[in-house]
Order: structure tokens, then C-alpha cells, then sequence
């Protein structure tokens, strides 16, 4: 049986910050974003890898977090839809271009779309979004978004950029990996480096500032 003594510290980039989650080395990528860290607009749909709901990126490849251990990110950068802050061109023109509806496959969507690069063309897009369902719109919306908007024409504000890059890095995490056996992960922390305060600004060394 597997106990929380299994836990390891995983140090990855995310979403531009530095994130530290202890965790079982075999939890899945998704559960650790959801429950440890609090990004929920990472959904899950089917778990197993067919639905496309769970996508992020991982070093600007489009992944499904739920086949994906934490163990494989560390070291390396993830973006979840909350890393495009709600300014991304994809999610202006989803909304713009009836890209969404129920929004349950949106995240996953744009995500993905994101990872094509800029100025995909229709191939790309029916390519790259292959992996990723909708019961709601059909795919003349969000297709028709995506071209609208030039891809992930400015993607590469945010470091995501990854023209040409395609989907589905299947891991060996096998489907259904025994979430029973795998303990939850326990905790996430996450710090992004802050521009300097006025005690900084002022020339005050750290260990001589005071809380307030
Ligand atoms: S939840 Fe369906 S592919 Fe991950
Ligand atoms: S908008 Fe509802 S599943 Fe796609």
C-alpha cells in the first residue's frame, strides 16, 4: 500500500510562477491542479485521455493532465488557462465567434489552440483539436474563432508560443492508474517574484523592515 511517505517535493514553472507541491511522483498532473493548487478551470471529463477536457500545456505542448504523473513536469513550465489571465485573443474571440457555450471543453480548447502557434490554418486547427470533444457547439464556432483570431498570434507575450507543435503526449501513465493506490497531493505553493516595495526602493536591507 502507498502511503503519504511516498510524497516528494516537485518544483515546476507555473502559469509564470514558481510552484513547489509535495506529492506521490505518480499523482496525476490534473488532480495536482485542481486540489493542490486551486486552478479549477482545468476540468476533467473522462480521465482517460479521450476528451481533452483536462489540456495544458507542458513546455508549450498541449498534454492530458490526467495521463500526466506531476513527476513529469518537474523542471518544466505548465500553463493552464488561468495563465492567459482572461486577455488572450483565443478567449475574446470564442466568446465573439459562438466558441462557447456550456464553456466545460472551453479551457481545454483554447489551451490546445494556444499550442498550434500563430496563423494556423484550418488543417491545423482540425488537426490540433482532434483530441479535444464538445457536446455542446459542433466545431464550426470554435474553429471559426480560432482562425478569426490568428491562433496564438500573441501567445508569445506569455511564453507559450510553440508554432507547429502537435497534440497528444501520451504518457506511460496508464489509464485509470489506480487513482485508489495513488494518495492525493498534499500541498502547493506557489510564489511569483514581486517588484520591489517602497522599503526595497528606499535602499532598506530585508532583515531591518518591519511587518506592518
Ligand atoms: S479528462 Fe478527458 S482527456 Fe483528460
Ligand atoms: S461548450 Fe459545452 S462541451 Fe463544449
Amino acid at each position: 500500500m502507498t502511503t503519504r511517505s511516498a510524497f516528494r517535493p516537485i518544483v515546476f514553472t507555473l502559469n509564470g510562477a514558481r510552484a513547489s507541491v509535495r506529492a506521490h511522483p505518480m499523482a496525476r498532473l490534473l488532480d495536482v491542479l485542481r486540489e493542490s493548487c486551486g486552478l479549477t478551470g482545468t476540468k476533467e471529463g473522462c480521465g482517460e485521455g479521450e476528451c481533452g477536457a483536462c489540456t495544458v500545456l507542458v513546455d508549450g505542448r498541449a498534454v492530458n493532465s490526467c495521463l500526466v504523473p506531476v513527476a513529469h513536469v518537474a523542471g518544466r513550465k505548465v500553463l493552464t488557462i488561468e495563465g492567459l489571465k482572461g486577455r488572450h485573443p483565443l478567449q475574446r474571440a470564442f466568446a465573439e465567434h459562438g466558441g462557447t457555450q456550456c464553456g466545460f471543453c472551453t479551457p481545454g480548447m483554447i489551451l490546445a489552440a494556444v499550442a498550434l502557434g500563430p496563423h494556423p490554418t484550418l488543417e491545423d486547427v482540425r488537426r490540433g483539436l482532434a483530441g479535444n470533444i464538445c457536446r455542446c457547439t459542433g466545431y464550426e464556432g470554435i474553429y471559426r474563432a480560432i482562425l478569426k483570431s490568428g491562433g496564438a498570434s500573441r501567445a508569445s507575450d506569455s511564453g507559450t508560443r510553440n508554432a507547429g507543435s502537435t497534440r497528444q503526449e501520451k504518457t506511460s501513465h496508464a489509464k485509470g492508474e489506480a487513482r485508489s493506490r495513488v494518495p492525493r497531493p498534499a500541498s502547493c505553493s506557489r510564489r511569483r517574484s514581486r517588484p520591489a516595495g517602497r522599503l526595497a526602493k528606499a535602499g532598506v536591507p530585508p532583515r531591518r523592515r518591519r511587518r506592518t
